[in-house]
């Protein structure tokens, strides 16, 4: 890995062997992008990737097309990177190359999460320093290379060196002009109960791209876009990745021009923001990584699973075996006491779980959702001695304890709220607007954030807690700070970010052993931003299996399994009524961090006996589920083009599989959705193995399996035999009858020899 700087040709160019990045400094002192792909050859010029010279861009340089970070009003007609107000009212800078630095490791970013290295010789920054001579405002453009990931880290940082205030009204953490437009978009998309959408379509002229203003990432869109060229598939082809690690309000957009370039950003949402910057003031724009794959969309979520799982995650749970757990909520909901948690808990020590979790209601006066957030001290009602008193009895029974919490928010009936009405976001004078009866606290005000640090440090003194699930239930509505003057209610959203970020970092610093679990409504805020402090995330709301296949598939492009919560619960399932067996639950829920989330109290004596065995096969290959390599490889969503598809079967079947780190073990998990007569047989291709290996097959015997199936495909076989012919599956016209829908099997493949 290097970064290299070609004086005469004015050229740096960024490579780790596999990625290559080359940027250009013009003529008239501006940046110019020349290509960001697979690896090339150090050379001072490159005439076949210079942009095509189009008239037009008359400031910037009569001979680029594309630049790197694109100011507005000088020629460039397209969307900018950023843009800035002057006192006098002018919005057009013309920032010129100043100098550079280029040095070992990865630079901090002060208040927000970042990835890292841990060694200097991971990586390699380059600091790109841009001045706009009239106003003093330097601009400092940071690029990391990682030797191991085919990955960029790019953030952006403005200083105000001049005397005058300067307004910043749009900053990207990243903008890149790709030379052609022969690109498929992808965003991850959705709505409460049903995150992570897959979007997939053919870039057109003109904008297309997701936005949130709601305060948080949202469940509605996720900060991340991937291009894949049209022909690239799971497995094979060109694809780009950006993702942002910030958790508010952003953009991730695509602008292809008249000459079919397509300018990709993605930063905070400038609709939502402003940041006064006072002469001498330094802003910093959040984090993104920009990843690239020449082995298809499956190589590209690799790239960012392993970076986001080694040099984003921190603390002692990075790489540490997450534990099992029971979490009440479906069980119960808010109706429980503290007996009714005990022998819950003593159930899910009894089934093998490692933690329980102890959800919403056990605070203030809290019997449903219309009180007492802000009041975090315990339901003396439901938990008569206390949270300590329970957590202590809870982990004498052998099992962790764990609890909910929501600190961002207070509802109207709260000792809180009547001490504070001030704290609640909202503008004087006006109405507020509520939801799920609550509002949300101003965390940009950091006595706020002291206050909350200070309560939940009691709670977490007080007791053996070894889990915590910070949940965020509503987005934000009236954004307005009363601690801030008019003009700088622009920066009202970021600083909330912020001040979440520092709640976090403060728990998270003096709590390091405390697991800490994201959750807003589910998969609301599951972004980088919140990885960099909770290693995982309540993924979605919805535990119904099948909607699972499609919710982890969506997220498994950016997020690894060591960062997804996914629980078994009851059946009818709770958001879809349907009726799913519960080795098909299990067998979804362990790609990913297992947990079990309904009253195990009331499992007849053969499921207990089933969920025993599931949760003992998951502890002896978790490492494999939550750290291997990832593969989608049978879509459940139909025509989308993965490894074994688009296929007559995509829709209702899906496959994933995982390959320990070492390559010594891989699972196999095949889900037949729903079930159709004389089915087809079909041959499921593995990937992740070696070709010159022989792994021993076997079926998981407790999860159930059709005898053909195991007939067929146990035994020795090879690699490259599992990864060109692939399982054989289906392969009796009776095979379907019998199974009936929602019939799952997992195919245990261990390598033999060394
Ligand atoms: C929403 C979460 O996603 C649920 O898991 C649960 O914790 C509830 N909030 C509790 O109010």
């Amino acid at each position: 890995m290097s970064i290299s700087f070609d004086a005469a040709a004015k050229q740096f160019h960024l490579c780790n062997g596999n990625f290559s990045y080359i940027i250009r400094i013009l003529e008239n002192g501006s940046i110019g992008q020349v290509y960001a792909g697979a690896a090339l050859r150090k050379n001072s010029a490159y005439p076949l990737l210079d942009p095509i010279p189009f008239p037009g861009f008359s400031n910037n340089d009569k001979t680029f097309t594309r630049f790197e970070y694109p100011a507005n009003g000088n020629g460039d007609f397209r969307r900018p990177a950023f843009v800035v107000r002057f006192t006098e009212g002018a919005a057009v800078p013309e920032p010129c190359y100043k100098s550079h630095r280029i040095y070992a490791g990865k630079p901090g970013q002060p208040g927000l999460p970042s990835t890292y290295t841990e060694k200097d010789d991971e990586a390699a920054t380059l600091e790109l320093e841009l001045l706009d001579a009239a106003s003093g405002l330097r601009i400092i453009l940071f690029y990391t290379i990682f030797a191991q990931y085919n990955c960029l880290a790019r953030h952006v940082r403005f200083v105000n060196d001049g005397n005058k205030k300067i307004t910043l009204e749009n900053a990207m953490s990243l903008s890149l002009d790709l030379p052609d437009s022969r690109w498929n978009l992808i965003t991850l998309t959705g709505a409460w109960a049903r995150e992570f959408d897959i979007g997939d379509a053919p870039l057109r002229t003109g904008f297309q791209g997701i936005q949130s203003s709601r305060g948080i990432s949202g469940a509605q869109t996720n900060p991340a876009l991937i291009l894949r060229r049209p022909s690239a598939t799971e497995n094979e082809g060109e694809a780009l990745g950006a993702s942002l690690i910030y958790s508010g309000n952003f953009i991730a957009d695509v602008e292809v021009d008249q000459w079919d370039i397509a300018r990709l950003r993605i930063g905070i949402n400038p609709e939502t923001f402003s940041w006064e910057l006072a002469e001498g003031a330094v802003f910093d724009t959040p984090e993104a990584v920009l990843a690239w794959s020449g082995n298809g969309l499956n190589g590209l979520s690799q790239v960012f699973h392993e970076l986001f799982r080694n040099r984003l995650a921190r603390g002692p749970w990075r790489e540490a075996e997450r534990p099992v757990l029971l979490n009440n909520w479906e069980g119960t909901y808010f109706n429980f006491t503290e007996k009714k948690i005990l022998e819950m808990a003593a159930s899910a020590r009894n089934l093998g779980a490692e933690l329980f979790v102890l959800d919403d209601g056990w605070f203030g006066k809290r019997d449903d959702d219309h009180s007492s957030l802000g009041d975090w001290f315990p339901h003396k009602g439901k938990l008569p001695e206390g949270v300590a008193g329970l957590a202590q009895k809870v982990t004498a029974l052998g099992i962790k304890f764990g609890l909910w919490i929501e600190p961002e928010m207070v509802n109207p009936d709260s000792d809180l709220f009547r001490a504070h009405p001030d704290w609640a976001i909202h503008i004087p004078q006006r109405p507020r607007t509520e939801q799920r009866n609550q509002y949300v606290l101003d965390m940009g005000r950091p006595e706020i954030v002291e206050h909350l640090f200070k309560v939940l440090s009691v709670i977490l003194e007080s007791a053996p807690i070894s889990y915590i699930k910070w949940d965020m239930n509503r987005y934000i509505t009236e954004p307005y700070s009363v601690a801030l003057p008019p003009p700088r209610q622009g920066e009202f959203f970021h600083r909330y970010v912020l001040g979440v970020y520092d709640l976090y970092a403060r728990l998270t610093g003096a709590f390091p052993e405390i697991l800490f679990e994201s959750c807003a409504s589910g998969g609301a805020r599951f972004d980088p931003g919140i990885l960099g402090f909770a290693p995982q995330g309540w993924l979605s709301d919805d535990t119904d299996a099948v909607e699972r296949l499609h919710i982890q598939e969506g997220a498994s492009l950016i997020y690894p399994l060591s960062s997804m919560g996914a629980h078994v619960s009851a059946i009818p399932n709770h958001q879809t009524g349907r009726l799913t067996p519960l080795a098909f639950r299990a067998m979804v829920s362990f790609f990913g961090c297992l947990g079990y989330e309904l009253d195990p109290t009331k499992f007849s004596a053969k499921e207990q006996e089933a969920v025993k065995k599931q949760i003992a096969f998951y502890k002896a290959h978790r490492r494999t589920f939550q750290y291997g390599n990832f593969y989608r490889l049978l879509s459940p969503l139909p025509g989308r083009s993965v490894i074994n598809g688009p296929y007559p079967l995509n829709g209702r079947f899906a496959a994933w599989m995982t390959v320990s780190e070492d390559g010594k073990e891989a699972i196999v998990g095949v889900y037949k959705i729903l079930s159709n007569p004389n089915q087809r047989p079909f041959r499921l291709k593995l990937a992740g193995l070696k070709n010159d290996a022989d792994y021993q097959v076997t079926v998981w015997e407790e999860g159930g399996y059709s005898a053909e199936d195991k007939n067929l495909n146990c035994g020795n076989r090879g690699g490259d035999e599992l990864m060109q012919a692939g399982l054989l599956l289906e392969c009796t016209v009776h095979h379907s009858p019998k199974n009936g829908d929602f019939f799952s099997e997992l195919f245990l493949l261990r390598k033999q020899g060394a």
